[in-house]
């Protein structure tokens, strides 16, 4: 089962799938189910979250919907341990909001061609915590949607455990 965290929709069924079927099945998109991401989910499955809700948003607003899945299924493609990269962080090194969304678009260049939008919403997809400013309508987009999705992920496992004590 391909699914977005609060749906229920088999992904691999719908629209959305032939976007990033060649990309969903790549070994270092596979890599990122073995990382934990905001305590409670994988960095695939944020990936997948991410994509899915930005691809719906772009698609109901007329923008490019296509390049919204593909840059948020691989927006948080980097592979080093935050809480390592923070501890041994010198003076004047990027801080690892900037680190890690440019080696995302480093990672997704070696993984399959990029368009210049595409890079602006890896790139920028931490936008305001990192300059500069995104240049396309579809990064605001990511970078609303990447947030949301946080706040999902960490909120929906509790809500769920909370809910369970009470039946
Ligand atoms: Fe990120
Ligand atoms: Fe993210």
């Amino acid at each position: 089962m391909l699914e977005a965290i609060c749906s229920h929709k088999e992904l691999s069924l719908t629209g959305y799938y032939p976007h990033v079927c060649d990309l969903i099945d790549s070994d270092k998109l596979g890599e990122l189910k073995q990382i934990t991401h905001h305590i409670s989910t994988t960095r695939f499955q944020h990936c997948v979250n991410v994509s899915y809700y930005s691809y719906l948003v772009c698609r109901k607003l007329n923008l490019n919907a296509r390049s919204a899945a593909r840059a948020g299924l691989l927006h948080d493609l980097f592979y080093y341990d935050r809480k390592e990269y923070n501890s041994s962080r010198s003076r004047g090194e990027l801080s690892h909001s900037a680190m890690h969304s440019r080696q995302a678009a480093e990672n997704a260049a070696a993984l399959t061609e990029i368009t210049p939008l595409e890079r602006d919403m890896i790139e920028k997809h931490m936008w305001p915590l990192t300059r500069p400013m995104p240049g396309y309508r579809e990064t605001y987009v990511i970078t609303l949607v990447d947030k949301y999705c946080a706040v999902l992920e960490f909120c929906v496992p509790k809500l769920k455990k909370a809910a369970k004590a009470f039946r």
